[in-house]
């Protein structure tokens, strides 16, 4: 089988077909290659089924990279609102559900159909359960599969990153952009649980407990809620540091992020029978205000401490430090940070500099989102930006 097309575009996710569908919009005859049997499964999945679709408030601070500018230009020209503007105009419904995270009121299915629609507007040709497995240039690039062999003057990578490998994931991307001669940045499990050994070990039997928090890797912090596991931590506030974490340094987590500084002391003037453990109990999971009270061991009424010893109990659960022993690892990370370097791409367009015709985008490309929406709000973005360009 062999057919020519204007581009092909190599992966059916979210950036794949939104590229695939804009590029086809303004004519160009696009090929959609992908190596499952169906499209959009990662879409499927997301927002525990429901697809936190973007992030209202997505701006290029909510994303990490060596150059914390290259997503600029792709972000402003497709923002969410206009991400928003498609959702409607399809009548999907639609929810925010906090801190900007938009939602479809029912299936993430309604965001597969929406962009096959866009790219049945399109004439775009997806062809499913068709790995790539070699890509040559010649004067286009001819890709093969099992099955067929396409060519085409311009390619774009739109395999995502090796999260999730039980679904399929790889890191293909890579591979296929070194041999074009183009750098990667490591790529490493990004919004993933963090696992604790040593003394930390003990934490794991608070699993199931979470509680509203402030964690802290590094510089970067989040306020949002943490979960105990039996491997570690998870829960939002986790899954965002985890991204910043690097092995061997802690996770600080102020398990009391609303309280003023000296709210120990003024408690011991304003009531000097209580006790700690009792405090912590009024504002935690017991299960947690115990062990922590246990692990300071300040017993008693807090009338008969010392400032100094309310001082640093204030201290260390303003600051409890935790030091995680490693990740769950790629298997259950959302996403990959790192990948194809942005010093390869032009923040316009996603071509390679030193490959014309050559693209990549979404996940495949080392720019890599919160939590919250902010990952698909990438994928649109380069998606059509690249689309624009082809
Ligand atoms: P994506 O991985 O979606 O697509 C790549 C496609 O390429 C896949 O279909 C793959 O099969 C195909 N492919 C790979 N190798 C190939 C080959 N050799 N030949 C042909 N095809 C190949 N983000 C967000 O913003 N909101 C959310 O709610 C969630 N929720 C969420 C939940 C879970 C469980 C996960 C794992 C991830 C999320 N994410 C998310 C992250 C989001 O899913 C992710 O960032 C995007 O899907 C990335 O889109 P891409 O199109 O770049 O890659």
């Amino acid at each position: 089988m062999s057919d020519d097309y204007d581009a092909i575009v190599l992966g059916a996710g979210a950036a794949g077909l939104m590229c695939a569908a804009r590029a086809g919009q303004r004519g160009l005859r696009v090929l959609v290659l992908e190596k499952a049997d169906k499209p959009g499964r990662k879409i499927l999945i997301s927002g525990g089924g429901r697809c936190n679709f973007t992030n209202i408030g997505a701006g290029p601070a909510n994303y990490l990279s060596a150059n914390p500018h290259f997503a600029k230009s792709a972000l402003a020209r497709y923002t969410p609102r206009d991400f928003l503007a498609l959702v409607e105009s399809y009548g999907i419904a639609w929810h925010e559900k906090t801190l900007g995270q938009l939602f479809c009121d029912g299936s993430a299915q309604h965001i597969v159909d929406l962009l096959l629609a866009e790219c049945a507007k399109g004439d775009v040709t997806i062809r499913c359960a068709q790995e790539v497995d070699q890509v040559t240039r010649t004067d286009g690039f001819c890709v093969a599969t099992r099955i067929g062999r396409y060519t085409a003057p311009r390619l774009v990578i739109a395999t995502g990153g090796p999260s999730i490998p039980k679904m399929g994931a790889t890191g293909f991307a890579y591979d296929l952009a070194r041999q074009f001669g183009l750098k990667v940045v490591e790529p490493r499990p990004a919004l993933v649980p963090l696992t604790l050994g040593g003394e930390d070990v003990l934490f794991r039997e608070l699993s199931g407990v979470a509680a509203p928090v402030e964690a802290h890797a590094g510089k970067t912090s989040f306020a949002e809620a943490a979960l105990f596991t039996h491997r570690g931590l998870s829960g939002p506030a986790i899954l965002q540091v985890s991204s910043y974490w690097k092995h061997g340094e802690p996770v600080a987590i102020d398990f009391l992020p609303q309280h003023s500084q000296d709210w120990l002391l003024e408690a011991k003037r304003g009531n000097p029978r209580s006790s700690l453990r009792g405090l912590l109990r009024d504002q935690l999971p017991q299960r947690l205000a115990d062990t922590l009270a246990d692990r300071i061991g300040l017993n008693g009424d807090l009338g008969n401490a010392s400032d100094k010893a309310l001082r640093a109990a204030q201290d260390r659960l303003r600051r409890w430090l935790f030091h995680p022993n490693g990740s769950e690892g790629f298997a259950k990370a959302e996403v990959t940070a790192g990948g194809i370097s942005t010093a390869e791409l032009s923040s316009q367009t996603m071509e390679a500099k030193k490959v014309p015709g050559l693209y990549a985008i979404g996940e495949a490309v080392d720019v890599t989102g919160w939590l919250g929406g902010y990952n698909f709000q990438w994928a649109w973005a380069s998606g059509v930006a690249c689309a624009e360009a082809l």
